[in-house]
């Protein structure tokens, strides 16, 4: 029955289409011809039953067909449905031969869609992943203010304001980020709505080539009271001591990234695979999905070895009220307070369980965990530290990482959340829907009420604020903790609209 459905969708939609249309140029002929085969069939298939299509037609259709060579069609193919009508037109075929050189011709057109489709994917991942000019501008410009003024270099914080960074009587958030842009909305936008910014300590980790425009833009643009942290990874005591396992653990993966299957040759070769698994696949191979400022929340123990209690926060969200009742909330000696994200009334986002995320056909998954267990979101989590130290944690991530690698890639393929979600199990305490409203970067129909009602929203997806393709409704809930009047800014075109 699936089998019959999915011909008949695929193809013969398809072959009505055609005969109703070679019926219309042809008039009313004798019925051994085409355009009254066309006649006698299109009513039938568009009504309610589909039954009477000749058998011949089901039998060219299920019959194994070989590929045809894109570049090289071959002269019998028809390139076009109106050559193929052309085609039918002037040679009158029967039904059997008819249906060989639409499925052909299908196939051929199919397989061309699919090439595009593929592209079309690849454009999309390409316009998600790379640097609009005007970010690289402002990298360059404040760079190069670091470099020549030194009231961009100043150290952050000041030096009254170190005791701070390791009191636990304060608020502390980290942020991991190489992007200055979106970072800068973070810190405006927590510090804006926080009803205690005096108490506010934010840590932002940021990678080697980053820290100097990162400097400059908060040492230009202080957010007094509340204490701000610039660091680079590689300044911090811990990373600097010597072996570091997620430096490690990124390169393995890298390595087996690139010539997962086959490499990405092999990848894109397959026929059996839809475009956008493919698409997917070539992603999973890409660097974005493997940058260290993704993984290095499973250190936040050893890189802030004094703090008890941190809330980790993604560089693509916006905080729209005051963050400080997250340190009020029980945590129930468990490590990650996150929200959940397998109900909601958002029914596209709000879907996630473990089998979303996790190959349940294999036995290492399936026989630890449960399909349908419900999924959390990372992007703005509550780390209770002392928790984490006294947990194996980052041993379990590490032991699936290498799982993971082992077995070919084949327990997850995508991303930081898979192996959180495995190291986190039983240790994540579930927060209030509000403290975390996800998708807004995923789907355009996320209400602008509810986002203005959340009190963080997550442009998690590919549709980042800060790229041409964010949805023009729910940027401004992002641009408004923009200075588009800032001499940076303006300077390097980034514009409010
Ligand atoms: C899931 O696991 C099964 C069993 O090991 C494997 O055959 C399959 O290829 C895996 N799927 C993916 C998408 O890796
Ligand atoms: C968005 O809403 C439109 C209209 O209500 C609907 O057709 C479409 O499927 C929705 N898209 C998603 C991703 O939910």
């Amino acid at each position: 029955m699936v089998l019959y459905s999915l011909l008949f969708f695929t193809f013969l939609l398809r072959f009505v289409f055609v005969m109703t249309a070679v019926e219309t140029i042809d008039g009313q002929r004798k019925c051994s011809s085409i355009g009254c085969l066309g006649k006698r069939l299109a009513p039938k298939i568009l009504g309610t039953s589909p039954s009477s299509v000749p058998e011949v037609l089901y039998e060219v259709f299920e019959e194994p067909s070989s590929l045809v060579n894109e570049k090289n069609p071959g002269p019998d193919i028809p390139q076009s449905l109106e050559d193929f009508m052309t085609e039918v037109r002037e040679t009158r075929p029967d039904a059997r031969t008819f249906a060989l050189k639409l499925k052909t011709m299908v196939n051929y057109l199919e397989q061309r869609t699919r090439t595009a489709k593929i592209q079309e994917y690849l454009y999309r991942h390409v316009a998600s992943s790379s640097i609009p000019k005007q970010l690289y501008c402002l990298t360059l410009r404040l760079a190069n203010e670091h470099s020549m003024n030194s009231a961009a270099r100043m150290q952050l914080p000041n030096p009254e304001q170190v005791p701070y960074l390791v009191d636990n009587s304060f608020f502390h958030f980290v942020l991991a980020s190489d992007n200055v842009l979106a970072a800068s909305v973070v810190a405006n936008s927590l510090v804006r709505n926080s009803l205690h910014p005096e108490r506010v300590v934010l840590h932002i980790i940021t990678d080697k080539k980053t820290f100097a425009p990162m400097q400059g833009w908060f040492s230009l643009h202080p957010l007094t009271p509340a204490v701000i942290e610039v660091k680079a990874l590689h300044q911090f005591e811990w990373i600097s001591k010597g072996k570091v396992p997620v430096l490690e653990a990124m390169e393995k993966d890298q390595m087996a990234r690139s010539q997962f299957r086959g490499g990405s040759q092999a990848i894109v070769a397959s026929d059996s695979e839809r475009p956008n698994v493919i698409a997917a696949k070539l992603q999973a191979m890409s660097p974005k999905y493997n940058s260290i400022m993704n993984h290095i929340r499973i250190h936040l123990p050893e890189l802030f070895p004094s703090l008890n209690k941190v809330v980790f926060l993604d560089d693509d969200i916006v905080i729209q009220t005051d963050l400080s009742p997250l340190w009020d909330i029980d945590m129930d000696g468990k490590v990650n307070g996150a929200v959940q994200t397998c109900s909601g009334d958002d029914k596209f986002v709000m879907s996630k369980k473990l089998k979303n995320y996790l190959n349940f056909s294999h036995p290492l998954i399936a026989n630890n965990f449960h399909p349908e267990e419900c999924a959390w979101a990372y992007g703005m989590n509550i780390f209770d530290l002392e928790a984490w130290r006294k947990s194996d944690i980052t041993q379990t991530y590490y032991h699936w990482l290498q799982l993971n690698l082992k077995s070919d890639l084949s327990l997850w393929q995508l991303g930081t959340l898979p192996p959180g979600l495995i190291a986190f199990h039983g240790h994540v305490q579930v927060i209030d829907p509000f403290w975390h409203m996800l998708g807004l970067g995923y789907q355009e129909n996320t209400s602008l009420e509810d986002a203005e009602n959340a009190g963080v929203i997550h442009f998690n997806g590919r549709a980042k604020p800060w790229l041409d393709i964010a949805f023009p409704q729910l940027r401004p809930l992002w641009a408004k903790y923009i200075d588009f009047s800032d001499k940076f800014i303006k300077g390097c075109h980034i514009r409010d609209s």
